[in-house]
């Protein structure tokens, strides 16, 4: 990959003097000028339909884009991401996530997809013999209840899975603990019966301070509940590290290898999904490994304008270095995708939250953007309100499935009629003429109107993408998380960072080593005032 400051490009300079004219860009204007709008700035592509048109854009914005990412190499970079070279350069690793759900062995990654293909084989045997009764607990029952005991991507991408395919779920019932803390690991033990649970300890590196401790404890629970000799049987594992799972008494042939060059925040595809391939089937998993597959072969083939996930990188760049726009929000339409933004947060902010760029310098322009979001419709009746009439401008991705699951038309008509409705009211908004129509017609004198206008007006022109989708399945899942995947990827290669690797996260696990030893030892010396004053609270009200 070439290792471009992106603001050196003419592309970069073109933009910046485009932008000087398109940032008084009225959404409104746009659409009254230009009848096909939206389908000339609308994407399909198998089941996906992605309206780009209420952005802040023109077609001429669009072009300009492109060249920016065209004098990016972002082809190359696709290639050498695709073929596997080390583009996690950092780490000296591949980033082959998407070899997880080739079936194309004689690819350039054909070894690597090979040992993926025996690793997921693997994994579906167990699963099919643990859902089919062939794999038992110690006492001969069915397995009942699943515990993935992991952290970030050990946890994120199985959860938000689990989540979103509760339609497609066997009658095995999951749980996650991945957070250190005894009181979430008790409250999860409450409900479950030893006897019929099967443990799956997710941890790539298997050194993971909230995992091996959450794995000791619940290892020695189901010892004191059980006996020891079970615990052959009801602990599993998921690790690149093998002798590590095997040191702490993982049966060998119960260990799931993942290999260096799938990353955590990638994982899902891999045996990190055990729990979830238990949960909805392999028939299901195989179904999500299919749709990323999908959403592969299109980023790789189609051209840069009709692109799904480069489109959705560029538009992220254009707010985020042209408008200055600090955050995104996502916003799905479903309760299925209840842990989706944070699944996101994960995936993008420890992949773009870099400040170094690919030279080793210190970027001159900003990276990475702040994801965050929560379902509609609950999240009108909460943050929806700043969307509409604060001060920010937060770019919104609007995400929802054309079919419901069940059959409840009312529901879902009006759950749609407000996901149209919203996107509709925030490039609109409302003028003070139309404020002003509105309180004549709910009976105000003209003293309140002329009062209480200001605080209806909507000031509109707020920019969002509408992703509709026809039906949320594995396959349509796999395609949207894999879409955001690549999305991460072309950002990263415009904004010159290393996307795969996250040294601001493992500083962490160092520095609460250090505390910890402190607090064990009720040493308090060697902080600042405030933190001795903590840590001096803390062992009081402890001790
Ligand atoms: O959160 C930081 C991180 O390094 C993630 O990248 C990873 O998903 C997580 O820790 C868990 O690590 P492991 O799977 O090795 O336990």
């Amino acid at each position: 990959m070439k290792n471009t400051n992106p603001t050196s490009t003419e592309a970069w300079k073109a933009l910046a003097d485009h932008y000087k004219t398109a940032k008084n860009f009225n959404l409104k204007e746009a659409f009254q000028n230009n009848p096909d709008r939206a389908k000339e700035l609308t994407i399909h592509e198998g089941g996906f339909y992605v309206d780009l048109s209420k952005n802040l854009i023109l077609k001429e914005t669009q072009h300009k884009l492109v060249a920016l990412a065209n004098e990016c190499d972002l082809t190359e970079a696709i290639e050498s991401y695709f073929n596997g070279e080390k583009i996690n350069a950092t780490e000296n690793r591949a980033v082959l996530h998407t070899a997880l759900r080739t079936d194309q062995t004689h690819s350039k990654v054909g070894e690597n997809a090979k040992a993926a293909i025996a690793s997921k084989e693997k994994m579906f045997a167990f699963v099919d013999a643990v859902n089919n009764g062939q794999i038992t607990a110690a006492n001969g029952k069915k397995f009942d209840t699943v515990v993935n005991i992991g952290i970030g991507g050990s946890d994120l991408g199985p959860v938000m899975i689990y989540e979103a395919m509760q339609a497609y779920k066997n009658e095995l019932t999951l749980h996650f603990i991945s957070n250190v803390e005894g009181d979430h690991v008790e409250e999860v033990l409450k409900k479950i019966h030893p006897e019929t649970t099967l443990f799956v300890i997710v941890s790539k590196s298997f050194g993971t301070q909230e995992t091996l401790t959450n794995s000791t404890t619940i290892r020695n629970w189901f010892t004191n509940k059980v006996n020891a000799a079970a615990v052959a049987k009801h602990f599993i594992a998921v690790s690149s590290n093998v002798q590590r799972a095997v040191d702490f008494g993982i049966d060998q042939k119960n260990i799931f290898p993942m290999f260096d060059w799938v990353g955590g925040r990638f994982s899902l595809w891999s045996t990190v999904g055990m729990s979830v391939a238990l949960g909805i089937g392999s028939k299901n998993f195989q179904g999500l490994l299919d749709g990323a597959q999908e959403m592969d072969t299109h980023f790789k083939n189609t051209s840069f304008d009709k692109n799904i996930p480069v489109q959705l990188a560029l538009l992220t760049i254009w707010y985020n270095n042209f408008f200055e726009a600090q955050s995104e929000a996502v916003i799905p339409y479903t309760q299925y995708l209840h842990r989706f933004p944070a699944y996101l947060q994960q995936a993008i902010m420890e992949s773009n939250g870099k400040s170094a760029d690919r030279n080793g310098n210190r970027v001159n322009y900003e990276t990475g953007n702040i994801v965050w979001g929560e379902p509609g419709t609950n999240s009108q009746h909460a943050f929806f309100q700043l969307l509409h009439q604060g001060t920010k401008l937060i770019p919104a991705h609007f995400i929802a499935f054309a079919k419901a699951k069940y059959n409840h038309p009312d529901h879902h008509n009006k759950l749609m009629a407000n996901f149209f409705a919203q996107t509709e009211a925030l490039m609109n908004g409302k003028t003070k003429k139309e404020a002003k129509e509105d309180l004549t017609n709910s009976g105000k004198s003209s003293t309140e109107i002329e009062k209480l206008v200001p605080f209806k007006v909507f000031e509109g022109n707020k920019p969002t993408t509408t992703i509709l989708i026809d039906e949320l399945t594995p396959q349509s899942l796999g395609k949207l998380v894999a879409m955001y995947e690549h999305k991460i990827f072309v950002e990263g290669v415009i904004w010159n960072i290393y996307s795969y690797d996250q040294w601001g996260v493992e500083l962490g696990k160092v520095l609460a080593d250090a505390i910890l030893n402190d607090i064990e030892h009720s040493k308090y010396d060697g902080h600042d005032s405030s933190t001795k004053a903590l840590l001096q609270k803390f062992y009081s009200l402890n001790n």
